[in-house]
C-alpha cells in the first residue's frame, strides 16, 4: 500500500475531508453561538433561556425543550457529517478515475517511448487540460518519430557515401600491390583524386549537420546584390573559362540592397552557380539575373545545360539527391548535398528557393528569394 502522498485518489480524499471538517467546525461553533438567542427570539421570549440572564415565566420548560432542540440539531449534523464523509469518498474516487487514468495512460506511453517505440500514441478524449497534454505529448512523439527516421536515414546514407570513395582506394591498392597496374603518376592521381572526394565529402558532411541542427548564426545587414553577383562571378570565371562557358550578369540598376548575411548567401549562389557550370556542356551560357517584387529580390541562375526531368524536381533540395549518380560522380564527384545546404541558408533568412526546368536538355532555372532591406545601403 502506497503512503497518502504518492496517491493522488487519497490526496483528493483527504482535500474532501478537510473541506468537510472545517465545515462542520464552522457549523457547530455557529450552531452553539447563534442558537440560544435564535431559539428563544422564534419562540416570542416565551422561553427566556439562563444563559441569556432571563429568569421568566416558563423557563424550566424551555431550557429542556431547547436542550432537546440543541441535540436533535448535533445529531442531524451527525448523520450529515457521515454523508458528506461518505460523498466524498464516492467523488474522490469519481475524480482520481478521471485524472489518473489518463496520466497513467500517458506514463505508460512515455515508458514505452523511451524504451525506443517511437510509434506509440496515446487516445485524446476530450478538450480540457489532459487532453492538450495528450495532444501535445502526441505531437511530440510525432517529431521523434522523425528524428529517429532521419538518424538511421542519414546514417545510411553516410555510409553509402563514405563506401564508395573508400572501396574505390582499396581497389586500387589492391591492383598496385598485385602488379595489375603500373605504379605510376597516373595510378597515384586516382588514388589522390578519390581521397579529395573523400575528404571534401566529410566537410560538406560536417557543414550539413551544423547547418541542419541550426548551429550557425546569420550577421544579417543590407548586402547589395551586384556584391554578391561579383564574388560569385570572380570566384567560378577559371572554371567556366576552363569549360568554354559564357558567365554573365543581367542586374537592373535600381535594385533594392537584400536583407542578408552576405557570407552565407554568397555561399548560396556559389552553389548555384557551380551547379549551373557542372552541369552545362562546353559552349553552353550561365546567367545570374535578379529583379524586385514586391517586398522581395528574387536572384535567379539560369543556365543552357542538361535540364532536370519534372519527376526529380520535388527531390532536388534533398540530401545526397542527384538526378543521375554515376553521371555525377564521372563529372566532377558531386555528392548531392550543395543544394541542400543553399535550401537550408536561405530558409534560415526567412527566404525561398526553388527550380524549373522544362526537361532534359532544355537548361535550368534556379531562384532564391530573399527580403528587401529597408535600410539605405
Ligand atoms: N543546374 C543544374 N542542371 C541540372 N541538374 C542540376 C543542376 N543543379 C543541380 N542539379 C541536379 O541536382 C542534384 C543535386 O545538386 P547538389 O548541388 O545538391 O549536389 P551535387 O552538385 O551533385 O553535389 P555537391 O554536393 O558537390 O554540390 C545534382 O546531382 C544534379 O543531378
Ligand atoms: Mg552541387
Amino acid at each position: 500500500m502506497k503512503p497518502i502522498r504518492d496517491r493522488l485518489s487519497a490526496k483528493l480524499f483527504a482535500a474532501h475531508l478537510i473541506v468537510i471538517f472545517i465545515g462542520v467546525v464552522i457549523l457547530a461553533i455557529t450552531l452553539q453561538l447563534i442558537i440560544p438567542t435564535a431559539f428563544s427570539h422564534h419562540m416570542g421570549g416565551m422561553m427566556d433561556l439562563p444563559m441569556m440572564g432571563g429568569m421568566g415565566k416558563g423557563s424550566g420548560f424551555g431550557i429542556t425543550l431547547f436542550d432537546s432542540f440543541r441535540a436533535s440539531m448535533f445529531e442531524a449534523l451527525g448523520y450529515a457529517v457521515t454523508a458528506s464523509v461518505l460523498v466524498a469518498l464516492f467523488v474522490s474516487l469519481l475524480l482520481s478515475r478521471r485524472i489518473v487514468e489518463p496520466i497513467r495512460t500517458l506514463t505508460d506511453a512515455s515508458q514505452h517511448i523511451a524504451e525506443g517505440h517511437y510509434d506509440e500514441r496515446v487516445f485524446v478524449n476530450g478538450s480540457d487540460e489532459i487532453a492538450h497534454l495528450a495532444t501535445r505529448f502526441n505531437q511530440m512523439a510525432t517529431q521523434l518519430e522523425q528524428v529517429e527516421s532521419m538518424r538511421r536515414q542519414l546514417i545510411g546514407d553516410v555510409t553509402h557515401e563514405l563506401r564508395t570513395p573508400l572501396t574505390s582506394i582499396k581497389g586500387y591498392m589492391e591492383v598496385l600491390v598485385d602488379g595489375v597496374l603500373p605504379s605510376n603518376a597516373e595510378t597515384f592521381n586516382q588514388i589522390h583524386s578519390e581521397a579529395e572526394r573523400l575528404s571534401r565529402l566529410v566537410d560538406d558532411l560536417q557543414e550539413l549537420s551544423r547547418v541542419e541542427a541550426k548551429a550557425f548564426s546569420l550577421d544579417v545587414r543590407s548586402v547589395a546584390v551586384s556584391d554578391l553577383v561579383q564574388t560569385t562571378v570572380k570566384r567560378l570565371s577559371p572554371q567556366a573559362r576552363d569549360k568554354r562557358i559564357k558567365l554573365q550578369s543581367n542586374l537592373p540598376a535600381d535594385l533594392p540592397p537584400i536583407w542578408a548575411d552576405e557570407d552565407r548567401i554568397t555561399q548560396v549562389l556559389v552553389n548555384l552557380v557551380a551547379n549551373a557550370i557542372q552541369y552545362t556542356p562546353e559552349g553552353g551560357e550561365v546567367i545570374i539575373s535578379a529583379a524586385r517584387q514586391a517586398d522581395d529580390v528574387l536572384v535567379s541562375v539560369k543556365d543552357s545545360g542538361i535540364g532536370i526531368p519534372p519527376e526529380h524536381i520535388a527531390n532536388l533540395f534533398t540530401r545526397f539527391y542527384r538526378v543521375d549518380k554515376s553521371r555525377s560522380r564521372t563529372a566532377g564527384g558531386g555528392s548531392g548535398i550543395g543544394l541542400t545546404l543553399a535550401k537550408h541558408l536561405v530558409e534560415a533568412h526567412g527566404g525561398r528557393i526553388w527550380t524549373e526546368s522544362k526537361g532534359e536538355g532544355q537548361g535550368s532555372t534556379f531562384t532564391f528569394s530573399l527580403k528587401v532591406s529597408t535600410l539605405e545601403h
